[in-house]
């Protein structure tokens, strides 16, 4: 099964609004495969938004997403990549479609509630960015017949 890496942002955290993102990928039937809340480090914020790191608002994003914890999580299920970034739709709020995540709760381009994998090769490389292997468990979910 395909595997996509999902941060819940620190706005996510502050406005309360954990669950009901969560509840949005449980509805689709998305496999949570993996979860946990964590405060980024500058130097993982380094790593993670590098191809970023000459834009001029590179500083902004670093100091909101070390702001307060994050939620990271792994997410399975078939076409997973594509099915959480349709979920999530535009980086900028006001582009994306009425129904999605970022149109229903985020803010501003940089408040965006949350941040998806855009492709397999980034998933597996950010996958391991924020989980070690020896965090991993692995269960069988009813579901899981259905993906096969
Ligand atoms: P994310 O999907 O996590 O990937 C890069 C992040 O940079 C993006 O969400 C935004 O939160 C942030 N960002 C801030 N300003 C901009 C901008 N002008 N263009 C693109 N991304 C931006």
């Amino acid at each position: 099964m395909e595997t996509t890496l999902v941060l819940l942002k620190p706005d996510t955290v502050q406005r309360g609004l954990i669950g009901q993102i969560i509840s949005r990928f449980e509805n689709k039937w998305l496999k949570i495969v993996w979860l946990k809340m964590i405060s980024l480090s500058e130097d993982i914020v380094n790593e993670h938004y590098d191809f970023l790191m000459d834009k001029p608002f590179f500083p902004k994003i670093k100091s909101y997403m070390t702001s307060s914890p994050v939620v990271a999580l792994v997410l399975a299920w078939t076409d997973v990549v594509k099915t959480v970034r349709n979920l999530t739709w535009a980086t900028n709020p006001s582009d994306a479609l009425p129904g999605s995540i970022r149109w229903d709760f985020a803010l501003t381009i940089d408040a965006n509630i949350i941040h998806a994998s855009d492709s397999r090769e980034t998933a597996a490389i950010e996958v391991k960015r924020f989980f070690k292997e020896d965090e991993i468990t692995s269960y069988e979910k009813i579901s899981d017949k259905i993906v096969g």
